[in-house]
């Protein structure tokens, strides 16, 4: 099964520019590039900081772009984006039992945890006692089939001070959460807007960089968060029974060399 994952578009009103970039721009390019390769994805998660500030105009900006997806999108909560402005101008947004935005997506390869990490008015994370609760129960739910999460802010430090002070600061409901479960395969993250992967308590996890502007390679910068003009990528996911593959794809670069003519290609109409 193959996924597609873009993350932190940061979308202003329609015609500013945010760090010089049209962040509108940046993601019909990223969309662009994903229907050229990608439509025969299953689904594509938007992981959150579709908006830079909340703002309704910017929603319906990122709605006329994503429709143009060929592939079924969902959404996910950034510390950018506004819970109220987000459920109304956004359909696919689902709110949980508990009112936070989060939803499961039940495959024949494992179920796909779509959390909101959200503390409102900041810009670091938090994962509450109920939204622990709402996770504990689809994990229950998931009854020891593979379990996918993405989540917008890292549970952990990833080794930037900058962002490591902006992770969800109390993970006591998260880790609460799924103590005891062995079947969490892979956290897939945004908000770092960086390509970086690893391991985590036996739970492997990547990050993406976001579709308008990143964030420097700095590790010693604290405050503020050093941004970058790094290239956007956004990440196709080969998920198989024994596997997962990450390929982030820096569609910008566009460094193709010309395939030559005698060039063998793959038969898509054979089945093995
Ligand atoms: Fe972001």
């Amino acid at each position: 099964m193959k996924i597609i994952q873009i993350t932190d578009n940061h979308l202003v009103a329609p015609g500013d520019l945010l760090d010089g970039l049209n962040p509108i721009e940046s993601l019909d390019a990223c969309i662009e590039a994903v229907n050229s390769h990608q439509s025969d994805a299953a689904f594509c998660v938007f992981s959150g900081d579709i908006s830079n500030n909340g703002a309704a105009d910017t929603y319906r900006a990122f709605r006329q772009s994503a429709d143009k997806l060929n592939l079924k999108y969902y959404v996910m909560m950034g510390n950018h984006d506004d819970r109220d402005v987000f459920c109304e101008n956004l359909p696919q947004a689902q709110r949980d039992s508990y009112g936070f935005i989060q939803q499961v997506i039940k495959t024949d390869l494992g179920h796909f945890l779509l959390l909101d990490t959200i503390a409102v008015g900041q810009s670091w994370g938090e994962y509450c006692e109920m939204r622990g609760q709402w996770l504990k129960e689809q994990l229950h739910d998931a009854d020891g089939q593979p379990v996918y999460i993405f989540m917008h802010h890292p549970p952990f430090d990833i080794g930037m001070a900058s962002m490591d002070r902006l992770k969800v600061v109390d993970t006591t409901h998260f880790e609460a959460a799924i103590a005891g479960f062995t079947n969490i395969r892979h956290i897939f993250l945004g908000h770092v807007h960086r390509t970086i992967s690893g391991n985590w308590r036996n739970i492997s996890y990547s990050v993406l960089p976001g579709t308008n502007h990143q964030i420097a390679f700095n590790l010693d910068v604290f405050s503020p968060v050093p941004h970058a003009l790094d290239p956007p990528a956004y990440g196709m996911i080969l998920i198989e029974k024994d596997q997962l593959t990450v390929h982030p794809h820096f569609y910008s670069l566009n460094n193709d060399l010309p395939i030559p003519d005698n060039a063998v290609w793959v038969d898509k109409t054979k089945t093995t």
